[in-house]
């Protein structure tokens, strides 16, 4: 017979129980993401691409084993992802590249998009002054005017070893013949089947009655002849003919404001990156008008006064110290950033060693700062976010870092008739109205105030890392406001925690951008001391699924010390993503 005292401890036992529950659930989750942690980098003695496509990054890899350089490799890869990776791969988007020659030369490319010349400060507000919701995100009116093909032209130009066409020709062909739809390529282009239908008045061949099945095979002839005219007559098939005219007739049938005026007007410019050092090593980013590499060395020199290593990675300590570096970088982002070539960008001092020291000096160890107290603002939820990455190191070791971007998933999903591609919906990334939030939850002000023929700012951080003059890691990632942040903790990943490649890539990420003054993660990224411990200094902990499967997907190539290239693709967020070697 049982006792009363022993039901009395098996009460007592079974509540306590119930209690430690979600902590262990917690913990589990926790071990379970370790054990994910597994290093496989592909390694490649001569070089390596890394891309969100598997089907991309063969062509790539095909492009460096027939002997074409790291420029080429990346030009056939990014029109390779205009056809296989529409959410985010792209012509009718911009992006940046950061480049590093073999020699040590570093360089930046700049092929943003730009406002279109009818643009004007208000034009996403009615007359009440209000923003009119979805106007700067969706349709023709959120388009701006696209860089995409002008900056591969100017890359090629420069540093090109293979003609233009053979870069081109990979794409034409997987738009012709067609290629087989992954589970997750399906996936997007249901997810937007609505909105495609919404926003085109004719019905585009992304969309499908009974919707796609993984395993169909996808043909985009428009695409494939608008990509022929591209490979036949360069820039002028983009920006002039038969394609411009498709591009202006479209942003007349939908209300837009692009012309050919704005087309002719496009040029992508060079830039010098942003360079500074992390401990013994030597960073390469991308300057105005992305605020990647001044957050990013605002950061780095930030994380420099700590001892992250003995912190532990992702201990209470450290994710304390990233938050309060970021809530200060982020809070610059919205006061100081925009277009270079239209507003003062005080990037020296921003990223100087005293400026970085006085605005560190409030920093408590045991106490997070309250991010209004830093300054105000108010945030609405994050919404889509899609961007891409391709990294690549060829067998001469010259490196290239490009992201590239419609802003949102398929961009304005708006796309161009007849020309069979999807046009971005960059305007977003403006600040349409001072301290509105755009979609990533950031702010601004009159510095990324909309003007004709400006340059919206960005968040996307192509990256080179060297040490000793060596190349030692090529990274950079999608995800909107997180892109900073991923790529900053993927470097202290390689540099403070001597992670390989791979494990540097799939370790979990952590983010915070000032407003919402939140630290984001995935469930499962923390144990629970570190848990408690952030708590304990006051953080709010938001359990973000959209971290699972669209944000920090890095593409990063390590240079081993036997010049060894070990690629990583994220395929644990990404699926289709691949890293290719030989
Ligand atoms: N469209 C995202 C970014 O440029 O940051």
């Amino acid at each position: 017979m049982v006792k009363p005292q022993q039901t009395a401890s098996a009460i007592i036992f079974g509540v306590f129980l119930t209690l430690l529950a979600p902590f262990i659930a917690l913990q589990l989750d926790h071990l379970r993401y370790h054990w994910r942690l597994a290093s496989n980098d592909v390694v490649g003695g001569k070089a390596m691409v890394v891309s969100a496509h598997g089907l991309a990054s063969e062509v790539g890899r095909d492009v460096l084993a027939a002997g074409g350089n790291a420029f080429d490799a990346a030009i056939a890869v990014h029109f390779a992802l205009a056809v296989v990776y529409q959410q985010a791969g792209n012509i009718g988007g911009g992006g940046f590249m950061v480049y590093r020659l073999a020699d040590g030369q570093t360089g930046a490319l700049d092929f943003r998009e730009k406002a279109p010349i009818a643009a004007y400060r208000d034009m996403y507000l009615d007359a009440d002054g209000n923003v009119i919701k979805g106007a700067s995100l969706r349709g023709h009116l959120a388009v701006g005017v696209p860089g995409a093909v002008a900056g591969m032209v100017a890359a090629h130009e420069k540093f090109g070893s293979r003609s233009w066409p053979e870069l081109i020709a990979p794409a034409i062909e997987l738009a012709r013949e067609g290629f087989e739809m992954s589970p997750k390529g399906a996936r997007m282009f249901n997810r937007y089947q609505a909105d495609f239908r919404a926003l085109n008045n004719y019905e585009p061949r992304v969309l499908r009655p009974d919707g796609w099945t993984p395993g169909d095979i996808a043909r985009f002839p428009a695409l494939a002849d608008t990509l022929a005219r591209i490979a036949e007559n360069g820039r002028d098939g983009f920006y002039k003919g038969p394609t411009a005219r498709m591009i202006v007739t479209e942003m007349e049938a939908g209300g837009g404001m692009i012309t050919q005026a704005d087309l002719d007007a496009y040029q992508p410019v060079w830039r010098d990156p942003v360079t500074f050092s992390y401990r013994d090593h030597e960073i390469t980013s991308m300057p105005p008008p992305s605020s990647g590499g001044v957050a990013l060395a605002q950061l780095l020199k930030g994380a420099e006064a700590y001892n992250v290593r003995r912190m532990g990675h992702n201990s209470a300590a450290h994710i304390h110290m990233m938050v309060e570096l970021e809530r200060r970088a982020y809070a610059d982002r919205a006061s100081y950033l925009g277009d270079p070539d239209f507003v003062p960008v005080p990037v020296a001092r921003l990223t100087s060693d005293a400026y970085i020291a006085g605005r560190m000096a409030a920093i408590r160890s045991w106490e997070k700062t309250d991010s209004k107290t830093v300054r105000e603002g108010h945030v609405d939820r994050v919404e889509s976010v899609e961007t891409t990455h391709i990294s690549i190191v060829d067998a001469a070791g010259n490196a290239v870092s490009l992201t590239t971007t419609l802003n949102g998933n398929f961009g304005a999903k708006v796309v161009v008739k007849d020309a069979g591609f999807f046009l971005n919906n960059e305007m977003d990334d403006f600040a349409i109205k001072p301290d509105h939030a755009n979609q990533f939850g950031l702010l601004g002000n009159a510095q990324n105030a909309v003007a004709p023929q400006k340059r919206m700012l960005s968040s996307m951080t192509p990256t080179i890392v060297t040490k000793d003059g060596d190349l030692r890691l090529v990274v950079g990632t999608p995800g909107g406001a997180t892109i900073i942040t991923t790529v900053f903790q993927t470097i202290m990943n390689v540099v403070d925690f001597g992670m390989t490649a791979q494990q540097s890539v799939n370790a979990r990420k952590v983010h915070s951008q000032w407003q919402p003054d939140l630290v984001m993660l995935e469930r499962g990224t923390l144990s629970v001391p570190s848990m408690i411990g952030l708590m304990r200094r006051g953080h709010k902990l938001y359990a973000w699924p959209r971290f699972k499967y669209e944000l920090g997907r890095v593409e990063a190539v390590l240079i081993d010390a036997d010049r060894t290239r070990l690629g990583a693709a994220d395929y644990t967020r990404g699926e289709d993503d691949r890293a290719l070697g030989f």
